[in-house]
């Protein structure tokens, strides 16, 4: 029997089938929904901040055109990153432009409000947020083409989760943190630095080398694919069998989550929280 209570659940880049992705008010929506973890994906800036954006560049997701790694914070800070999400207007979210601000309180409030939209959101942010929501909530962090800065991506991401507490946590309990990739580079380098936080190992295909389902550099996950599990539903068993929890992404369509729910598959990474909440009847 699937044991839907133990089943994880994961905002994959926030309530992002609801909201744009990566922004702020996504991720708060998805702690609203009742999401156990976050998922977001980092990359660095030109002036070395790590922001949640998962292409390489910023064209699909906001208003301006080019590659993130080439603009500074300063240039992405100016770029919409939520307008082109026209389903912000079905969930019936307020405009923060249309409400009678009679304050100038209240119009400060309506411009925050509006900037959790459609700002660039910094991982710095979005750990402050994180540790700030009055619960605990997991963090799933993806580098991203962690291969071109020569371990910058990794370095950076340990001293900014230093800096929050959330490598080998002051108050003994674990950490909430797990760093995910598809480059067993990264992985390895991630062990090399931290090697109290767990790291995930992504994967599209079965890989050859790890079939029998042992994982590259002590990584303590597995995260396929959904479209691998649908392929290679046998491989799940294997994983277990080798002592790994297993992560799968991206499921949204219901049939696929009773299919994780069959093999047994520990977490959920959805970008619609609140229903596969609903389907597992929490
Ligand atoms: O959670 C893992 C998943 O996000 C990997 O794929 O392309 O959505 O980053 P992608
Ligand atoms: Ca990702």
């Amino acid at each position: 029997m699937p044991n839907r209570a133990a089943t994880r659940v994961v905002a994959h880049r926030g309530a992002s089938g609801t909201l744009a992705e990566h922004t702020l008010a996504a991720y708060k929506l998805a702690v609203d929904e009742g999401a156990d973890a976050l998922e977001c994906d980092v990359r660095l800036t030109a002036d070395g901040h790590l922001v949640c954006v998962h292409d390489r560049r910023v064209d699909r997701t906001s208003n301006g055109r080019g590659v993130v790694s080439t603009l500074e914070l300063a240039q992405l800070s100016e770029l919409d990153f939520g307008s082109w999400k026209a389903a912000r207007a079905a969930t019936g979210t307020a405009d923060a432009h249309d409400t009678d601000a009679d304050t100038d309180a209240d119009a400060d409030e309506a411009d925050w409000a509006d900037a959790e939209h459609t700002s660039v959101l910094t991982l710095e942010r979005l750990l402050e947020f994180a540790t700030g929501c009055g619960r605990r909530i997991e963090l799933a962090i993806e580098t991203k083409h962690p291969t071109r800065y020569a371990g910058l991506v990794e370095r950076r991401l340990l001293e900014l989760l230093h800096r929050f507490d959330l490598v080998t946590p002051a108050d003994g309990e674990r950490t909430p943190v797990r760093i995910m990739s598809f480059s067993q580079l990264s992985l390895r380098r991630v062990r090399e630095l931290a090697p109290a936080i767990p790291t995930v190992f992504l994967m599209e295909r079965v890989p050859l080398r790890f079939r029998d389902g042992t994982l590259p550099h002590g990584a303590r996950i597995a995260g396929p694919g959904i479209d691998l599990v649908r392929a290679n539903p046998g491989y799940v068993a294997a994983l277990h069998r080798a002592g790994h929890r297993v992560h799968v992404w991206t499921v949204d369509d219901p049939e696929d989550v009773e299919l994780c729910l069959r093999l047994g598959v520990d977490t959920i990474i959805t970008n619609h929280p609140r229903r596969v909440l609903d389907q597992l009847g929490r």
